[in-house]
């Protein structure tokens, strides 16, 4: 293990707003051996599993991590901090920890919410954004340090978040999380076309896992997407049929307008 991956392990991590994908970190840690981990939530809302909070929920399933309901306690118990609040939520939290979270690695994954926006409110820490999906553990993540983050601050990202995460311009994160968006998307999509087919569901689903796992396998071989589609869609082929179809209704396009749309949200 490098150096510094082994320092970070020794590093209590907060992550404030342990919703949907704080929970993700939080396991993704968890699965490498990390349990240094103070997870966040106001609870209001109450929600959890048999009657219990959410925060209760982790602390029984992440044996050995902690957990609060106050933000600034947990950030002052800890050397990194990890935002996964929603974005509307950023400028209230940044504000409510900025004095505790002083000289310390302070990582957003907000979407559409800018480095420099940020420092607005953690002027004092060194802050980073990354970018990654709901599956952290086995994403390739994109990050975007500021002037004064440190080589550890790097190395400390890229033990959290998978030694394959990819320093990137800040402007490029908005490219990625529609890469996010999309894993949304595409499970959508798989629901939509899964309710028409006749073949059992379970069965459908584990066809589809196989494939989507060649498909990837295929990416990581080099194989472009083009290729992938002439050896299904041959010429007279019913997939070419299909795609005539779908590219005669417009449904590329409005994948394509989807696409800019998030980006352009994303890089305001
Ligand atoms: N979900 C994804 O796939 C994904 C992918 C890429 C990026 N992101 C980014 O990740 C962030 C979180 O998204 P999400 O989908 O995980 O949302 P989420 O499930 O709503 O999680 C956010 C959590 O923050 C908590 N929270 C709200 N206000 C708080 C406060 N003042 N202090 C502490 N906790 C607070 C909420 O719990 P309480 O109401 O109990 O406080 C909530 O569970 C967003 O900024 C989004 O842009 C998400």
């Amino acid at each position: 293990m490098p150096m510094i991956a082994f320092l970070v392990r020794d590093k209590t991590i907060a992550i404030i707003g342990a919703g949907h994908l704080g929970t993700a970190v939080i396991q993704a840690l968890y699965g490498r051996g990390h349990t240094k981990i103070i997870a966040t939530r106001r609870e209001s809302s109450g929600s959890g599993l048999q009657g219990g909070t959410h925060l209760d929920y982790l602390i029984n399933t992440y044996q050995g991590i902690e957990s609060t309901t106050h933000n600034v306690n947990a950030v002052q118990r800890s050397d990194i901090v990890i935002l996964t609040v929603k974005p509307y939520v950023i400028e209230e939290v940044s504000t409510q920890i900025a004095q505790a979270a002083q000289e310390k690695l302070v990582v957003s994954l907000a979407a559409a919410r800018s480095l420099c926006y940020l420092k607005r409110y953690l002027d004092f820490s060194r802050v980073a954004r990354v970018m990654t999906g709901v599956f952290v553990g086995d994403e390739i993540a994109a990050y975007t340090c500021s002037e004064n983050n440190t080589q550890e601050d790097r190395a400390a990202i890229r033990y959290i978040f998978g030694s394959d995460a990819m320093e990137v311009p800040e402007e490029l994160l908005a490219d990625r999380t529609w890469i996010a968006c999309d894993t949304g998307l595409i499970a959508k999509s798989l629901e939509k076309k899964i309710s028409v087919l006749d073949l059992n569901p379970e069965q459908a689903r584990l066809c589809y896992a196989a494939t989507l796992e060649a498909i990837g396998k295929a990416l990581r071989c080099g194989m472009y997407e083009p290729e992938i589609f002439s050896e299904v869609a041959g010429k007279g082929s019913f997939t070419a049929k299909l795609h005539e179809k779908m590219e005669a209704e417009g449904m590329y396009t409005l994948l394509e307008d989807c696409v800019r749309m998030t980006l352009n949200v994303c890089r305001k």
